[in-house]
């Protein structure tokens, strides 16, 4: 973890595992540990279950969110990962996009003790259809798993205009004949192809095996 991260105290790094401050104390969305620091609640951040939290743990950041910040997550399950994202943008919001019913489910319940986190049962293929709800954000953050990884990334920034953007790229969810490193390497070459910059990539094994993520930036 890179120090800017710490900046806002919403994310630090003891003992080498990562806690984002909890926006919900005494909560817990994935039976993760609390633990105090100096008075102030916060929630571990473990990297087998969130990739982002992997990416830290791998060198990577710092990370795109402002304390402010409108986060559309693309791909939110149950809320896992999202909620630490809502732990990091305390005056802002995330919108947690999500298309399994079953999932959305869960999801609700988790973004009912958190105000900041907005369920949206859609499809991040159909960015169109949920444009009313979010009308503007200045990041993605995009973990769908199926085909397309980078285009879905792209479409969903160009049309809610945010100029950062994040996605972890299942390569096997691309195709799964294909080698992991050249799906990383032609999602790079679509997102340079769509006008955005490569801030980052990290591939996250060994907690997620054929798992990269890719941070970019606007231009
Ligand atoms: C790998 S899981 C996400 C895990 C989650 N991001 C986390 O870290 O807590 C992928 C999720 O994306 C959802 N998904 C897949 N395709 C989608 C789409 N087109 N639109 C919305 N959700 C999608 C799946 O239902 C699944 O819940």
């Amino acid at each position: 973890m890179k120090p800017s991260d710490e900046e806002a105290g919403c994310l630090v790094s003891r003992g080498g595992r990562l806690y984002t401050r909890s926006a919900a104390p005494g909560i817990r969305v994935y039976g993760e540990r609390l633990v105090s620091f100096e008075g102030v609640e916060y929630r571990e951040w473990d990297p087998y279950r969130s990739k982002l939290s992997a990416y830290l743990r791998l060198g990577g950041g710092p990370l795109p969110f402002r304390k402010d910040d409108s986060v559309l997550y693309l791909g939110a399950a149950s809320g896992t990962t999202a909620s630490h994202v809502s732990d990091m943008v305390p005056e802002g919001r995330v919108y947690c996009v999500e298309f399994s019913p079953r999932t959305f489910r869960e999801l609700v319940r988790n973004c009912d003790r958190r105000p900041n986190m907005i369920p949206i049962l859609g499809d991040a293929t159909r960015p169109e259809e949920y444009s009313f709800v979010v009308g503007s954000s200045g990041v993605v953050y995009s973990d769908v798993a199926q085909k397309r990884q980078a285009d879905i990334l792209a479409d969903n920034m160009d049309l809610f205009g945010a100029d950062r953007g994040m996605v972890s790229i299942k390569a096997r969810s691309e195709d799964v004949t294909a080698a992991p490193a050249d799906i990383f390497s032609s999602s790079e070459a679509r997102l340079r192809d769509r006008g955005f910059r490569i801030e980052d990539i990290h591939s996250l094994e060994p907690y997620e095996m054929s798992h990269a993520m890719i941070y970019v930036r606007r231009g």
